[in-house]
Parts: structure tokens; sequence; C-alpha cells
């Protein structure tokens, strides 16, 4: 199979339609066994449920290019499981996580040819979503569903690759106590657009959200889980039910123990003990792990020693181990990684 012609390593993260995708509808209670299709659009009613209440959900997982050319996708299983979650939160019907994993397979696979060669640094990036497809006026879920998978080639999530970037504390909040933040509703992302604009017209790359009650506790940012490494070397995440479970965050921190034999702790973390840590790294699919050099509150900086100039050297070495296992060419843990072919 003779790859497409696209100059793999300057893609950014951003929308290149793909040969195919796949669809499938739900109707009269079930879904049906779905397609690829080569057609990009959609034709919506007016008043689809998800254009009028927003009844949407989404996931996001890559496809690679290991060093002996296979292509592989990193725990499909997982994303599966938490769009079945995502969709019950939102009272839509769960695509099941089976079928998910084996349309990611089909779609995929039809894809090869934009599933970036090993090296490139670049990879395939995989959206399902799924949507309220039929009309509703009054305040209720829709009756009728449509999941979808698109792919598209992306490159690093924020400009600059591994250079550490500039957060702020948002002033925004992102997802309410007992609300959606654990899920990947669309509506947490539309939440967070008017944040990250004003955060990007003033300079910072991302905002890092508070949690809303009492605003003295890390969260995570617009999209992705927040990591750090305390200066005695330890791994703590901030534990939270109104974060996303991030699926990259919960494979650092086993890679951290069983691979790297680091301490790790899931515990709440207020934003007045993050000056006393040593790194700090965004974890995400698209973020991979992205290195945070500086966190600003306010006009307050708090700089990491790490600094501005590249990732600091444990979360390097987790941002190796992680992409290495990613990659292949360092052994993966039971079930971890799906060949696709
Ligand atoms: N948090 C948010 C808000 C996200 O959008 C994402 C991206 O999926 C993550 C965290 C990271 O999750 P994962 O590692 O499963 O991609
Ligand atoms: C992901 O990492 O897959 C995300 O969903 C983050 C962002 C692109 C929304």
């Amino acid at each position: 199979m003779e790859k497409k012609n696209i100059d793999w390593g300057n893609i950014g993260f951003g929308y290149m339609p793909t040969d195919y995708r796949y669809v499938s509808m739900y109707r009269n209670g079930a879904w049906d066994e779905g397609v690829l299709t080569s057609d990009p659009n959609i034709t919506l009613n007016e008043c689809a449920c998800v254009l009028q209440y927003a009844q949407t959900c989404f996931e996001g997982l890559k496809a690679y290019t290991t060093e002996d050319g296979h292509i592989v996708t990193f725990r499909p299983d997982l994303n599966g499981e938490r769009m079945e979650n995502s969709a019950k939160g939102l009272e839509m019907p769960p695509f099941p996580k089976e079928r998910f994993v084996e349309a990611v397979a089909k779609v995929v696979e039809a894809n090869a040819a934009y599933v970036p060669p090993y090296g490139s640094g670049a990879s395939l990036y995989i959206r399902p979503y799924m949507f309220g497809f039929d009309s509703v006026i009054g305040v209720k879920p829709a009756k009728e569903y449509q999941f979808r998978i698109f792919t598209t080639p992306v490159g690093p999530y924020f400009k600059g690759g591994a250079k550490p970037i500039t957060i702020r504390v948002s002033d925004f909040d992102r997802a309410a106590p007992h609300g959606t933040g654990h899920i990947k509703a669309g509506l947490n992302y539309a939440m967070s657009l008017h944040a990250i604009v004003d955060a990007h017209e003033k300079g910072f790359d991302e905002n890092i959200y508070l949690d809303p009650k009492t605003r003295t506790k890390i969260e995570e940012t617009g999209g992705a889980n927040v990591i750090f490494i305390t200066r005695d070397g330890k791994l703590i995440t901030p534990k939270s039910p109104s974060i996303l479970p991030s699926i990259t965050r919960r494979s650092i921190l086993q890679v951290a123990r069983d691979y790297l034999g680091m301490e790790t702790e899931e515990r709440e973390i207020l934003l007045d003990e993050v000056k006393d840590f040593a790194e700090c790294g965004l974890c995400g699919t698209a973020a991979v792990i992205s290195p945070v050099g500086k966190i600003v509150d306010h006009g307050k900086e708090i700089c990491f020693p790490s600094g501005m100039e590249k990732m600091g050297p444990v979360i390097q070495k987790l941002y190796d181990t992680l992409t290495g296992i990613q990659m292949g060419h360092i052994k993966a843990p039971e079930g971890w990684i799906k060949v696709i072919k």
C-alpha cells in the first residue's frame, strides 16, 4: 500500500479529510450494522437534537506505524468504554464497546495510506462521535442517533512540539461538581471556546481550570489532564470527580510505577502547592505529554525549574517510555496495543 504524498513532518493538529469514514444509525431501538462511506458530509434536519440541545459526545485516539511496519492503536477498548459512559450520561444509546473497537479497526485499515510512517512524529487521529439525529423541540433526548468515525493525520497539538508551553489559571470554569466533566460531552468543549480564544489573545497556550466550588484545587486543562513531578521525583496528578478520566494519564501512572519504579499518587492538588513542584506536563491523546514551563496565576508566574527550553528529565523519561510502547520498540503491557494490520 502506497502512502499518500503528505509532508508528514510538518503537519499540525488540523482536519485533513481522508478517504473513508464509518457510519452507523440508531433507529427503532437498535444500531444498524454500519458501513464505510466516502462522503464526509451529513445532512441534518434544522431541529436535530444535536443542533438544538448539544446532545453529542466524542472520543479521540490515534493509530501509529510501529518500527516493524505494523499499524496499531493504543487501548481502543478504553475509549469504547468511556464513550459508553458518555452516551449514558447524555441519555443516548451506547454504541457497544466491542463494536466500537471493530469500527475503529475498519476505518483505520481503510485509511491505511494516511497513517504517517514510523519516525515522522505524526500519527492518524481517530475521532469517533455520536449525536442526536432526529428533530426535538421540547427539551428531551432524540430517538434516532448517528455514530461516526473519521480519521485525520495530525502532528503536535501545541505549536513548537516538545517545547514547554505557558498556561494560565482560568477565571472561567470548565465543569461544575455533579455536572458533565467526567464524560466527553461536546458541551464541555463549547464551554471552553471563549476561554481558549481569550487565553490565546493574551499570549497563553492553554487554560488550567480550578475546581469551581472552592477555586483552590487544580482540575485539568481544556483538552488534557495534568501531571506534576515533585522535587523528590514522585508523580502526582489531581483526583477529582469532574475531570475526564484520561487514558493517557492512567497509562502514564502505570508506566511510572512498573517501568520506571516511581512512586505515584492521585490526590487533590492545591494551586498553592504547585510552586513547589519540579516539573509539569499535560497529558492526553492529542497532547501526548506536553511539558509546561510556566503557569501564570493572575500575573504571578510559577516557573518550573525544568525551564522553557526543553522537557524536564522525569517527564522526558515518561514521554520516551510511553511513546516507545505506542511505537512498538518497548514491550507493552498485555492488551495495550491493538494491531490493525
Ligand atoms: N481531558 C480533556 C478535557 C480532554 O479533552 C482529553 C482528551 O481526550 C483528555 C483529558 C485526555 O484524555 P485521553 O488521554 O483519554 O486522550
Ligand atoms: C484528545 O486528546 O483526543 C482530545 O479530545 C483533546 C482535544 C483535541 C479536544
